[in-house]
């Protein structure tokens, strides 16, 4: 890990950004009815990984951008990818009962509050997004695009439409690779997309930039839902923060249940290869970080 060491430098900087964004965006605790800034913040902090927010900036710089110019739709994406996090750990869903090392939203605040707490985030998203004056060089029509492109990303067409197949797919006997591919793109690699689009947009990346900015997060997002699926097999729960063996239990489709964990491995390989290709059109020091970001998204192991 020695080899990540810049990275994590770069990591820790954002993430900064990122929480302190949060921090003073999301309502305090006291705010009535505090039940629900209290689950809203509980599931925020410390939070996870970031990386859908660091990618949204990482490409905001790659374009000539600064953070600072895309902290709101940053951090919009996370609030969003909170929200479906705390619903997708539901008893009617995967009822799993630890997310990032401790025990789910529904497990401490019961499960009218997780419902609302998600929907709560999801209103959150949209007020910060639409937040003209939250973003210091405002183009309204840059901003107009990225809220329609999130809004497709996380809706039916995307997020919520690749929860509903993975949903309906825990009902059947055997899966195809092409069912586990529209689950895999759908609930997970349109949001990693979406978090490069957004940023490249809001810095004001040309079109061939935004292409292949999104191209690359396509094709991470991908290998990173099967390197999700091989850790939920083989992971060391502890390090995950989640449980393990889960979609075995449920019978869901995932990439080791169709082509085994070597071949979800070399298929991983493959498409971290393929986004890395697709940043070709940059120059080499400004794409160290979304290059070093998905060698590591192969080796993680949370
Ligand atoms: C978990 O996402 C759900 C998937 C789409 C694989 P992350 O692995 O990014 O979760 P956090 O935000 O770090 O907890
Ligand atoms: C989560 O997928 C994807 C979304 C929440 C959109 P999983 O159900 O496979 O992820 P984990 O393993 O619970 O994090
Ligand atoms: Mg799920
Ligand atoms: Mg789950």
């Amino acid at each position: 890990m020695e080899k990540f060491s810049r990275l994590f430098g770069y990591i820790e900087e954002r993430k900064r950004l990122i929480d302190d964004w949060l921090d003073s965006f999301i309502p305090p605790e006291e705010t009535p009815p505090s039940t629900i800034h209290k689950a809203i913040r509980y599931a925020l902090f410390p939070g996870g990984k970031r990386i859908r927010p660091i990618l949204c900036i990482a490409a905001a710089e790659i374009a000539g951008g600064r953070a600072q110019d895309v902290l709101p739709a940053a951090c919009a994406i996370e609030m969003i990818h909170t929200y479906s996090l705390i619903h997708d750990d539901l008893p009617c869903m995967d009822d799993d009962d630890f997310r990032r090392g401790r025990p789910t939203v529904h497990k401490v605040f019961g499960e009218a509050i997780a419902v609302l707490a998600g929907d709560g985030l999801l209103s959150l998203a949209f007020e910060a997004l639409s937040s003209v004056s939250a973003y210091p060089d405002p183009s309204i029509a840059r901003i107009m695009t990225v809220i329609q492109e999130i809004a497709v990303a996380s809706g039916t067409r995307g997020m919520v439409g690749g929860q509903v197949a993975d949903i309906e797919a825990e009902g059947k006997q055997t899966h195809s690779l092409e069912e586990v591919e529209f689950i895999h793109l759908n609930k997970t690699a349109k949001m990693i997309e979406v978090s490069l689009k957004a940023g490249a947009i809001l810095a004001g990346a040309g079109h061939r930039e935004v292409e292949r900015l999104s191209e690359y997060g396509r094709k991470l997002g991908l290998a990173f839902q099967i390197v999700d699926d091989i850790l939920g097999e083989i992971g060391d729960e502890k390090k995950l923060g989640k449980p393990v063996k889960r979609d075995r239990e449920l019978n869901k489709a995932t990439y080791p249940s169709v082509v085994g964990i070597e071949g979800s491995r070399d298929r991983a390989r493959k498409l971290v290869e393929e986004a890395k290709e697709a940043l070709s059109i940059f120059e080499e020091e400004k794409c160290w970080v979304l290059k070093e970001l998905a060698d590591f998204v192969l080796m993680r192991e949370r």
